[in-house]
């Protein structure tokens, strides 16, 4: 941009969010990269000079809502010809040049990898469609992360990409291999959020504890030493991790929720079937037999854990006897919640091609799984009533005098405390569990 265009006044930034935690961090991100270019936010669609939409590949549903968005956006660009609408994340990434084929109406096209340049597309000094591995690393070219409004709780990139391979899943396409941001880097970002008021920060990665370096000490680190180090910085006061992989809970890990305070007792690891027929199919790489062992083990290190996780119904070749087992799964663990899903296939996934379960057998499997996990998810909020909490406010509540925070177990809480600030980390006795959230008093 010209001087003579940035002392103009700013230019609108629409970002629409879709998917997991890891694109709303990135979204963060491209709103500083644009912001460096004169672009201020703003939630108001037809307001906008740019609307970038930050996509989501992961099931067929997330990826069609993009193009019903776009269609949506027709008349809009009718009237201004001038808007600039940008599709990023990973439809971007898996899509490419078909975006544009399929709705002319976009002007740029940018995966999860190569974000850092959105400015100079804009300019026009970079092609329109980029979404190449790229061998830099786009943390190196982005701005310095500006938190502007007070906001306690943050979200940490640390690790992208995925080599599972698990076969229903389009992220190691997408996201590409897994690479780990350096200790130092991922140290000070920690710092600075820390020194601009967080106080809680969640480590970020498609399959975070799959996170290593080489530590300060010159040493091979794990995830659970890059935590041990994290929890020493000064007034960070919660520290909490997603999305982890069962295979990749190494003993220190395990060994920081016995001994790290700050580490909330929260832990969503995904296994997304209970029958060692269907896991093997996926290619998930351990039995039903170890993920229960392994929930053991993280139990003994912190009895009171509240786990969560990730379910897949009708994936190829699942009978009722697989989804009797997966059943039986979540009975034997206990969930505070989880996410279930019916399967989705995904081009380019190894299990694209293969046999679809009978899809109104599917739904009913799903039904029967979510009402499940709701008692469980019930029960679970239910066994808070009495207990005594720590939550960090986050927001203002819709009543006069009220604040809305996160317990310890990440449940939302609704507290009375008219002399309270957004930021404060209070204790909290819990006096009733609601639908989807509980609602708690001062102590
Ligand atoms: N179909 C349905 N659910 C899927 N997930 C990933 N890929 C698919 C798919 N093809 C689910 C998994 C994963 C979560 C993020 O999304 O449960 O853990
Ligand atoms: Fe996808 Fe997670 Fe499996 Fe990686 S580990 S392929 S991100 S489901």
């Amino acid at each position: 941009m010209t001087q003579d265009a940035t002392q103009k006044a700013a230019k609108k930034l629409f970002i629409k969010t879709y998917g997991c935690q890891m694109n709303v961090y990135d979204s963060q991100r491209m709103a500083e990269a644009m912001g460096a270019e004169g672009y201020v936010l703003t939630e108001d669609q037809s307001d906008a000079d740019m609307v970038l939409l930050n996509t989501c590949h992961i099931r067929e549903k997330a990826a069609e809502k993009l193009y019903s968005d776009l269609g949506r956006l027709k008349p809009l660009k009718a009237e201004k010809p001038d808007l600039k609408i940008g599709v990023a994340g990973c439809v971007a990434q898996a899509e490419g040049e078909e975006i544009v084929r399929r709705m002319p109406l976009v002007d740029l096209v940018v995966g999860p990898q190569t974000y850092h340049r959105l400015p100079q597309m804009l300019r026009g000094e970079a092609p329109k469609i980029l979404t190449e591995f790229p061998e830099e690393d786009k943390f190196d070219h982005l701005p310095e992360r500006k938190v502007t409004r007070r906001a306690p709780a943050a979200f940490l990139t640390v690790q992208e990409g995925c080599d599972k391979f698990c076969a229903f899943c389009v992220v190691p396409y997408t996201r590409g291999a897994e690479v780990s941001r350096p200790v130092e880097r991922i140290l000070r970002e920690a710092r600075d959020l820390v020194a601009r008021g967080v106080r809680e920060i969640t480590l970020l990665g498609q399959n975070v504890n799959g996170w290593h370096g080489l530590g300060e000490d010159g040493r091979e680190w794990g995830f659970g030493r890059l935590i041990r180090a994290i929890a020493e910085i000064d007034g960070l006061d919660r520290i909490r991790y997603t999305t982890s992989h069962p295979n990749d809970m190494a003993d220190d890990l395990i060994a920081a929720h016995r001994d790290i305070p700050a580490l909330m007792p929260y832990l969503h690891l995904p296994v997304q079937s209970g029958s060692d027929r269907i896991l093997k199919a996926m290619n998930r790489k351990h039995t039903a037999d170890q993920y229960l062992r392994l929930i053991d083990r993280i139990k003994d290190a912190r009895p009171d854990i509240l786990l969560t996780s990730d379910f897949i119904v009708g994936f190829p070749g699942e009978t009722d006897q697989d989804h009797a087992d997966t059943l039986r799964l979540i009975e034997q663990v206990g969930f505070g919640t989880a996410f279930s899903f019916k399967y989705s296939p995904r081009p380019g996934t190894p299990a694209y091609d293969r046999p679809e379960v009978d899809s109104a057998v599917a739904d009913a499997r799903l039904q029967e799984l979510q009402a499940l996990l709701s008692r469980q998810q019930k029960a679970a909020q239910e066994g808070m009533v009495g207990r005594s909490l720590g939550v960090l406010f986050e927001k203002q509540g819709r009543l006069p005098g009220q604040m809305v925070g996160k317990s310890d177990y990440l449940h939302s809480v609704f507290v009375e405390a008219p002399d309270a600030q957004i930021g404060d980390l209070v204790q909290v006795r819990i006096v009733e569990s609601a639908a989807n959230s509980l609602r708690g008093e001062l102590i």
